[in-house]
C-alpha cells in the first residue's frame, strides 16, 4: 500500500547549515496493516509520516502509494492523492470557530462536486462512526481530549482516505482514553479496510495496536519485525532501552541491583530469561524441568505483557549447580518454550 525508496531528506537550515533528518530509508507497508514507528525525539518521525503524503517532499528518494509514485506528480495531481490519505495528530488542530459539525464537513466543502446533503449525511455517518453525533452543533472548546480526538479521526475519514496517517495521535490523552482511541481505529481499520500508520513515543499505543514496527535511529530504520518479535527479542541497543522498559520492567528492576557476569565461575547461579508464547504461558515447565533435572530453579522475576491481547510472558530464573546441569536444564526448558536466553552467572556472595 505505501513504499518508501530510498528516502532521503535534508533540511536547509541557513546558507552554510544543513541537517540530514533521513538517510535512505526503504520500507513497505501493507494494505489494511496497523504500522507503528518509534524512535527517539527528533529521531525523523514527523519527518517520515510527513513524505508518505507529501507534505514534505524528500530531497532524493521514490514515493510510492497504491502503485502510484507520488514523486512523479505535479501539484495538483497531488493535492487529488492527498484525499485518499487522512492524518490525525497530537493537538487534534481543530478549528476553534467552528462546531464539531463543520469541522468534520470542512475538508467536503472543498470539493465543489459535493451536494450539502450529501455533506449532511456523510458528516452525521462519520460523527456516528466516532460516537459524537450528539455533539455535532458544540464547539471543539466544549470537548474534552478523547472527543476532540474523535473528531479529528471523523475529519480525517471525511474524504473516504484509504490510508490514516497517526503523528503522536494519542500522546496528549491518558491511558484509558488513549485505549478507547486505539480500539476506535482498530475498529475502523476493519470497517473501512483502512491502512493506518500510528508514529508514537508510547510503546504501550504499539503493544496494544500494530502489526508491525519499525524503530528509526540516526535517520535509518535500525529494526523492523512484528511486533511481538520487536518486544519479544529486541536486537538493537535502542530497541532495547525502549521496549524493555515496557515489558521487562521488573526484570531491569532486579538487574538494577544484582551484578550479573558473562563468564562462569566455579559454584556460580546461571540466570536464564524464558518467554513464553500464547496458551504456554500457562505450562508448568519450570517445575517440571526442575523436578525431572532435580535441580533447584529460583522465579527470580516474573511479568506477563499482552501483545495484540496475546500473551506473552517473561519469566527469570535463577540455577545452582555444575554446568553440565546447566545445559541440559537449558535444553529441557528449550524444547517446551518460545525462546530461552543466557542473562549471566551469579557469583553468590558477591552481590
Ligand atoms: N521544517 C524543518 N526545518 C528544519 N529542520 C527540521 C524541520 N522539521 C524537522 N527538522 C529537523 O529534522 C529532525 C527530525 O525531526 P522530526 O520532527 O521528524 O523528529 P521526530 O522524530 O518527529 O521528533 P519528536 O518525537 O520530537 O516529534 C530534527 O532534528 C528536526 O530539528
Ligand atoms: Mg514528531
Amino acid at each position: 500500500m505505501i513504499k518508501l525508496e530510498n528516502i532521503h531528506k535534508i533540511y536547509q537550515l541557513d546558507k552554510n547549515k544543513s541537517l540530514h533528518a533521513l538517510k535512505g530509508i526503504d520500507l513497505e507497508i501493507k494494505k489494511g496493516e496497523i504500522f507503528g514507528v518509534i524512535g527517539l525525539s527528533g529521531a525523523g518521525k514527523s519527518t517520515l509520516i510527513r513524505i508518505i503524503n507529501m507534505l514534505e517532499i524528500p530531497t532524493k528518494g521514490k514515493v510510492f502509494v497504491d502503485g502510484l509514485e507520488l514523486t512523479a506528480l505535479n501539484d495538483s495531481q497531488l493535492r487529488q492523492v492527498r484525499r485518499s490519505m487522512g492524518m490525525i495528530f497530537q493537538q487534534f488542530n481543530l478549528l476553534s470557530s467552528k462546531t464539531v459539525f463543520d469541522n468534520v464537513a470542512f475538508p467536503l466543502e472543498l470539493d465543489n462536486s459535493i451536494s450539502k446533503e450529501e455533506v449532511k449525511s456523510k458528516v452525521m455517518e462519520l460523527l456516528s462512526m466516532v460516537e459524537l453525533a450528539d455533539k455535532a452543533d458544540v464547539y471543539p472548546s466544549q470537548l474534552s481530549g478523547g472527543q476532540k480526538q474523535r473528531v479529528g479521526i471523523a475529519r480525517a475519514l471525511a474524504t473516504s482516505p484509504k490510508i490514516l496517517l497517526c503523528d503522536e495521535a494519542t500522546s496528549a490523552l491518558d491511558p484509558k482514553t488513549t485505549s478507547s482511541i486505539l480500539r476506535l481505529l482498530m475498529s475502523l481499520r476493519e470497517k473501512l479496510n483502512l491502512t493506518i500508520v500510528i508514529i508514537t513515543h508510547q510503546l504501550e499505543v504499539i503493544k496494544e495496536c500494530c502489526d508491525r514496527v519499525a524503530v528509526i535511529d540516526g535517520g535509518l530504520i535500525s529494526e523492523l519485525g512484528t511486533t511481538m518479535e520487536i518486544f519479544a527479542d529486541p536486537k538493537k541497543e535502542l530497541t532495547k532501552r525502549l521496549v524493555n522498559a515496557v515489558v521487562r520492567k521488573d526484570l531491569l528492576d532486579l538487574l538494577e541491583y544484582t551484578t550479573l557476569d558473562t563468564e562462569y565461575h566455579e559454584g556460580s547461579r546461571v540466570w536464564y530469561e524464558v518467554l513464553f508464547l500464547g496458551d504456554r504461558a500457562e505450562d508448568p515447565v519450570i517445575v517440571d524441568v526442575a523436578k525431572k533435572q532435580n535441580v533447584d530453579i529460583s522465579i527470580m522475576a516474573g511479568q506477563i505483557n499482552h501483545i495484540q491481547n496475546k500473551p506473552l510472558g517473561i519469566l527469570v530464573i535463577a540455577i545452582s549447580g555444575n554446568r553440565e546441569q546447566f545445559d541440559s536444564v537449558y535444553d529441557a526448558i528449550k524444547e517446551r518454550v518460545f525462546n530461552i536466553k543466557l542473562l549471566g552467572y551469579e557469583r553468590l556472595g558477591a552481590n
